[in-house]
């Protein structure tokens, strides 16, 4: 199957994106496997005239928003991120109204409606340097309170206003089953993602997006991690560093809509040519305009 994807790949000049929670077959199989952030540049950048993007869908979206006139297509269009509808038009009308100078920040695990909607997007690897960067005091910031928090902590100059809205898998972590993990390995560096709720982070060692935490186990000399995110990283955290060891809690954090990316729905979308991404007219420049500010500030 992997030597017909290849195929199909240079035939059709396609290019596959894969975030670090596709299995990993699909990462194995992937041109490009990074976290959000570096996955938009990687979109932005692309000579290719069709992207598989193997991630949810408002990562397909953000990458066809940054290339109107490439085919962006996904193995599974269904594989959707439940947080990114997390937040309403209404209260950021209502927010607008209340604060003179409000920034509305917004994670890009978000639907391009809200992304139009908004004045900057982040990711979880440069939420905190973005927010910095903002002249505004007053930040909205949606749609997840988790990574919401993280930043108001990192940077308490601003008044940070949270959403209700979180990632369903990073909030089903307990400390109880993080606590379970370290009495087993006491050595082991607690490594999370913002996403985690506050309790989880306030017992992490490390706080980074998926790309951070692989990055510092790299770097890390300690040999044993708990990591505290979708478990997709084990295959880039294992291929890094065969002689660590990683664990998680139990049960493993799974995004099951990440699981969706498999290499046979990556065959047939190459061949098909289905499963394309697009995005209403009437939004479109609304929500490029807070991407491409991103891409600019995070510089
Ligand atoms: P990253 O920004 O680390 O890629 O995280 C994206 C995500 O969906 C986390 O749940
Ligand atoms: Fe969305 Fe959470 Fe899945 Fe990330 S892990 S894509 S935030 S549901």
């Amino acid at each position: 199957m992997k030597s017909q994807i290849e195929r199909l790949k240079k035939e059709k000049n396609a290019v596959i994106l894969a975030h670090y929670y596709a299995p990993a077959e699909v990462q194995e199989a992937a041109d490009y496997v990074g976290d959000s952030f570096y996955l938009a540049k990687i979109a932005k950048q692309s000579t290719a005239d069709i992207i598989v993007f193997c991630g949810v869908y408002f990562m397909g979206e953000s990458a066809k928003l940054l290339n109107p006139d490439k085919k962006v297509l996904m193995p599974e269009i269904t594989a959707d991120c439940p947080m990114a509808h997390m937040a309403s038009e209404e209260t950021i009308d209502k927010m607008r109204k209340q604060y003179d100078d409000l920034a509305v920040v917004c994670y890009i695990n978000s639907t391009a409606k809200l992304k139009s909607k908004s004045d900057v997007c982040v990711t979880s690897s440069n939420a905190v340097k973005i927010v910095k960067a903002l002249p505004n005091k007053n930040i909205f910031f949606i749609p997840d309170k988790n990574l919401g928090r993280f930043v108001a902590e990192q940077v308490p100059e601003k008044n940070i206003i949270l959403n209700d809205g979180c990632c369903p898998i990073h909030a089903k972590i307990t400390a109880e089953q993080l606590k379970n993990e370290k009495a087993k390995h006491p050595a082991a560096k607690i490594l999370s993602h913002p996403e985690c709720e506050a309790d989880i982070l306030g017992l992490s060692d490390y706080i980074g997006s998926t790309a951070d935490i692989i990055a510092y186990a790299a770097k890390s000399e300690s040999d044993e991690f708990i990591i505290c995110t979708e478990d997709g990283v084990n295959y880039k955290l294992i291929t890094d560093n065969p002689n660590k060891r990683f664990y998680y809690p139990e049960p493993h954090p799974c995004c099951a809509d990440m699981k969706l990316n498999t290499l046979e729905a990556i065959l047939s979308v190459i061949q098909a040519e289905n499963n394309e991404v697009s995005v209403d007219e009437s939004i479109r420049t609304g929500a490029l305009l807070p991407l491409e500010k991103m891409l600019e500030l995070a510089k």
